[in-house]
C-alpha cells in the first residue's frame, strides 16, 4: 500500500470511528472492516490514537474471577470496571458460557476492546495429562507437544486465549514444591521441552481456534529459591543465570512464545518484577521479544514487602519502567499509572509501548474480528468428548512412568497372580490429577489405580485395603492391610503425596513419605510377600528404606485422567516402561541440591572413605537415583562407537555413531544420552553435560545405528565476559543409558 493510501485509510478509520463513538453505536468489528489491508502496526496505532489514558491503563490491568489462585485481593467492582474499560484481561474464568458472558460486558465499554482470558492450563484442561515433570521423564518431545496441543484445543474451545504455561524454570531442589511444573534440572533438555510445549500450545499460528497463547514463566531464576522455599530470594552469578537458568526462556522466545510472566523472587536483590535488566535489556532488548510480560499474582504490590518500593504508587512506577506490561491482581497500575503519567513521572511512551504489545496479541488472536471466536459451546462439547484425547492421555501417562527397580524381574505381573492393592492412594481419583488441574470441581471421570487394575484383571484376583491415610498418625488400618497382604501372591503398595503436597507454596523441608506410610511399608514387607511400590508424588521423594527392601518400584508421579489404566498396562506388560528421570533423586535432604552436571572441585570424593574430599562424613554425595536413570523390561547393548574424526575445527563437525541393540526378549524403547565434558577451559566446566539424546524403539533382538553430530554450538559456554563461545582443547564424549551409566567413551579435540 502506498503512503497516501495508508494515510487516507487511517484518516477514514479515525473519522468513522469518531463518528460511531459519537453515535454511541460502535460495533466491535469496526476496527476490522475499516481497512482490512492495513498492517497490524497501523491497526494498533489507529486504536491507540483514540484511547484515553485511563483506557490505556485499563488494558494493562488483569483481574481474577472469584476463583483465586493467589492471596485474595481486596474486592473491586470487577464487572463495573470491565464495563468502564478499566480491565484488559481476566484470569480464572472457565468455560465458553462464562467467558462469553464476561466478554459481552467488555463490549459494552466505550472502546469495546475484547478481554483476554488467561488460565493456568498447566497439564491439560478437561483431559488431564501427567504433571509436566512426569511428562518430561518421557523424553518424548513430540508427545509433549501433542498433550499441549490437546490442552490448547480444549481450553481454546472453552473461551481461554492464554495459558500461563509452560513453566521453564530449571529446578535442582526437590524441596521446592513447584518442581512438578517444570522439566527438571537440565538446561539442554529444558530448552527442547520448552520449545515443544510452546509449539504445542500455540499450534501453527495464533488466531486459529485451537491455539492459545503460551506464557514462559517465571522470569527469572524462580527455581533457584534459596533453601527450596517458595518465593524465596535468588542469589547467583550472572554467568550461572545465563548458562543454566535463562536458556529455556530464550528457547521459548525462539519458539514464538507470545507472553512471559515474571517471578516473585528477587535476583541478587532486585525483584524480578521490577528488574529492567531482565525484562528490558535481556528479554525485550537482546532477545527481541515482541510479546508482553505479565506480572505474577500480586508481584507488583509485593515489591513493598520486599523492601524495594515505598508505596503501591512507587511499585507501579518501578514495574512499568522495568518492562512489566500487565499487572496481575496488584491493582497498582489501575490505581496509580494515570496519575504517574499526568505528573510526568512515567512517560506516556512507556505506557503506550505496553498497551501496544497487548493489543498486538489481541489482534493476532483475531479478537477484534470476532471477540467471541473462542467461546464456542458446540466446539467446547466436541473437544471435551473427543475420545482421542483420552487415548493420548493414557499413552502419555504410560510414557511418564519410571521403573526404578525390578528385582528378579518380578514385573511384569501375570494375571493369574493374586494381587493385594494396598495404600492410601489406591482408590483416589483427585490425587491422580495432581496440582494445577483445571477440572477442580469434577474428577468423576478419572481412572483410579483400583479401577485400572479391576479393568485389567477383574475382581477375583484383586484384594484391597487402604492401610492408612497419606498424612496422618493413625495405624488403625495396618492390621487389615497385613491380613490382605498375606492372602496375596504380590502386594502393590500405592503411597506418596496427595495432590496438594507438591505445587505452589508447597515447599517441604522433609521430603520423605508423609504420615505413617513408611511404617506401613515396613509392616507389609515383614509379611515376606513380594512388594511392588507405586509412588505417586509431585517431586522426587527420599525413600531409602523402601528402595532397599521392596522388590520393585514404579515412580508414577501424578498421571492425570488415565492414571489407573496406564499403571495397569505397565504392571502387566502391555506397555514396556521407557521413562528416565529428569531430576536426580537425593538420598537425604542434606545433600540438596544434588544434580548431575556439577563441577569437579579440587578435591572430588572418589571413594566414601577419603578424609579431605568434597563429601559428607555421614552420607554419600551421590544421588539415590541419578539423572537420566530408568529401567525397562528389556535390556540394551551399546557398541561400536565411531567418531568421523578426533579433531574438529570451529566451523567443522564430527559425526558420532554407535550401535544400539535390544538384547532382551520383548520390544522396548531406550533413551540414549550423549554427554560432553570440556576438560580444561578458562572457566571450570561441569563434569558432564547432556548435549544430545534420542528415544529409540527396537524390537527384541533388533539393532540400529544411532547418530549424533557434534558442532561448535554443543561445545560452547558463556565465558566470564558473557560471550558464548567454544574454547579449543580436549573434550570427553560419553554415551549411555543415564548420567551414571556411560557405556561408550571417547574424546576429541577442538583445534584453532
Ligand atoms: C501464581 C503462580 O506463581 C503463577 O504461576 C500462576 O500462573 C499465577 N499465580 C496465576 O494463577
Amino acid at each position: 500500500m502506498n503512503k497516501k493510501l495508508t494515510l487516507s485509510c487511517l484518516l477514514l478509520f479515525v473519522l468513522s470511528f469518531t463518528f460511531l463513538l459519537q453515535s454511541k453505536s460502535i460495533k466491535n468489528h469496526v476496527v476490522k472492516t475499516t481497512c482490512l489491508q492495513k498492517s497490524l502496526a497501523e491497526r494498533i496505532d489507529s486504536v491507540l490514537t483514540i484511547m484515553t489514558l485511563e483506557e490505556k491503563v485499563g488494558q494493562l490491568n488483569q483481574y481474577s474471577s472469584n476463583w483465586t489462585t493467589g492471596p485474595v485481593s481486596p474486592e473491586a467492582n470487577k464487572l463495573q470496571d470491565i464495563k468502564d474499560g478499566k480491565v484488559g484481561s481476566m484470569l480464572n474464568v472457565k468455560g465458553a458460557e462464562k467467558t462469553r458472558a464476561i466478554q459481552k460486558i467488555a463490549l459494552q465499554s466505550r472502546m469495546k476492546i475484547p478481554l483476554l482470558f488467561g488460565l493456568d492450563v498447566i497439564h491439560g484442561y478437561k483431559t488431564t495429562f501427567p504433571i509436566p515433570l512426569a511428562e518430561a521423564c518421557s523424553w518424548d518431545l513430540a508427545a509433549m507437544e501433542l498433550t499441549a496441543r490437546i490442552a490448547a484445543t480444549e481450553a481454546a474451545a472453552a473461551g481461554v486465549h492464554w495459558t500461563f504455561a509452560p513453566m521453564v524454570d530449571i529446578a535442582r531442589d526437590p524441596r521446592w514444591g513447584r518442581v512438578m511444573e517444570g522439566a527438571g534440572e537440565d538446561t539442554y533438555l529444558g530448552c527442547a521441552i520448552a520449545k515443544a510445549r510452546v509449539k504445542g500450545f500455540q499450534g501453527g499460528q495464533l488466531g486459529k481456534t485451537d491455539a492459545v497463547m503460551a506464557c514462559a514463566k517465571h522470569f527469572a531464576a524462580y527455581g533457584a529459591a534459596i533453601g527450596g522455599r517458595d518465593y524465596n530470594s535468588v542469589d547467583m552469578s550472572e554467568r550461572t543465570l545465563f548458562e543454566v537458568y535463562l536458556p529455556p526462556f530464550k528457547a521459548a522466545v525462539d519458539a514464538g512464545a507470545a507472553t512471559f510472566m515474571n517471578s516473585f523472587n528477587d535476583v541478587n536483590g532486585v525483584p524480578a518484577t521490577g528488574n529492567p535488566h531482565l525484562q528490558r535489556d535481556i528479554l525485550k532488548g537482546k532477545w527481541g521479544f515482541n510479546g508482553f510480560v505479565v506480572s505474577d499474582w500480586g508481584s507488583i504490590v509485593e515489591m513493598q514487602t520486599h523492601g524495594f518500593a515505598k508505596s503501591l504508587k512507587e511499585s507501579a512506577f518501578i514495574a512499568i519502567n522495568a518492562g512489566n506490561d500487565m499487572d496481575m491482581e496488584s491493582r497498582a497500575y489501575t490505581k496509580n499509572l494515570a496519575t504517574l503519567v499526568t505528573e510526568g513521572k512515567v512517560s506516556i511512551t512507556v505506557v503506550d509501548e505496553a498497551v501496544k504489545r497487548i493489543l498486538l496479541k489481541k489482534f493476532e488472536l483475531g479478537l477484534f474480528d470476532d471477540p467471541y471466536k473462542f467461546c464456542n459451546e458446540k466446539r467446547e462439547t466436541q473437544a471435551f468428548q473427543n475420545p482421542q484425547h483420552r487415548i493420548i492421555a493414557k499413552e502419555m501417562a504410560q510414557k511418564s512412568i519410571v521403573l526404578l527397580k525390578n528385582q528378579n524381574s518380578i514385573l511384569p505381573l501375570n494375571k493369574q497372580q493374586k494381587v493385594a492393592l494396598i495404600g492410601p492412594l489406591a482408590k483416589s481419583k483427585i490425587d491422580m490429577l495432581g496440582f494445577w488441574n483445571v477440572e477442580w470441581d469434577d474428577n468423576s471421570d478419572v481412572v483410579s489405580q483400583y479401577e485400572g487394575l479391576e479393568l485389567k484383571i477383574g475382581k477375583n484376583n484383586l484384594l484391597y485395603a487402604k492401610g492408612c491415610e497419606v498424612n496422618d498418625s493413625s495405624e488403625i488400618g495396618f492390621a487389615e492391610a497385613i491380613t490382605i497382604a498375606k492372602q496375596a501372591d504380590v502386594v502393590l503398595l500405592s503411597m506418596g503425596e496427595t495432590r496438594d503436597i507438591s505445587g505452589e507454596a508447597r515447599s517441604r523441608a522433609n521430603i520423605h513419605f508423609p504420615g505413617v506410610q513408611e511404617k506401613l511399608i515396613k509392616a507389609i514387607v515383614a509379611t515376606g510377600k513380594p512388594v511392588v511400590m507405586l509412588i505417586n508424588a509431585g517431586r522426587p521423594l527420599v525413600f531409602n528404606w523402601a528402595a532397599d527392601h521392596v522388590s520393585a518400584i514404579l515412580y508414577t508421579w501424578w498421571l492425570g485422567s488415565e492414571a489407573g489404566n496406564a499403571i495397569a498396562d505397565v504392571l502387566y506388560g502391555d506397555y514396556n516402561p521407557s521413562a528416565k528421570l529428569t531430576m536426580s533423586f537425593p538420598q537425604s535432604e542434606g545433600q540438596i541440591p544434588v544434580y548431575y552436571n556439577h563441577f569437579n572441585t579440587g578435591r572430588p570424593q572418589l571413594n566414601s572413605h577419603e578424609q579431605y574430599a568434597s563429601g559428607y562424613k555421614d552420607a554419600s554425595s551421590l544421588p539415590k537415583f541419578p539423572f537420566g536413570f530408568g529401567l525397562s523390561y528389556t535390556s540394551f547393548e551399546y557398541s561400536d562407537l565411531k567418531l568421523s574424526s578426533n579433531t574438529m575445527k570451529a566451523d567443522g563437525k564430527i559425526d558420532v555413531s554407535f550401535t544400539l541393540k535390544n538384547s532382551g526378549k520383548i520390544k522396548g524403547e531406550e533413551v540414549v544420552q550423549l554427554y560432553l565434558k570440556d576438560e580444561v577451559a578458562s572457566l571450570v566446566r561441569p563434569i558432564k553435560e547432556l548435549k544430545g539424546f534420542e528415544k529409540v524403539m527396537l524390537q527384541a533382538g533388533e539393532s540400529k545405528e544411532i547418530k549424533f553430530t557434534i558442532d561448535k554450538e554443543k561445545l560452547s559456554f558463556f565465558n566470564n565476559k558473557l560471550e558464548w563461545l567454544a574454547e579449543s582443547g580436549k573434550f570427553q564424549l560419553m554415551i549411555g543409558a543415564s548420567s551414571d551409566d556411560l557405556k561408550l567413551k571417547s574424546s576429541f579435540e577442538l583445534i584453532d
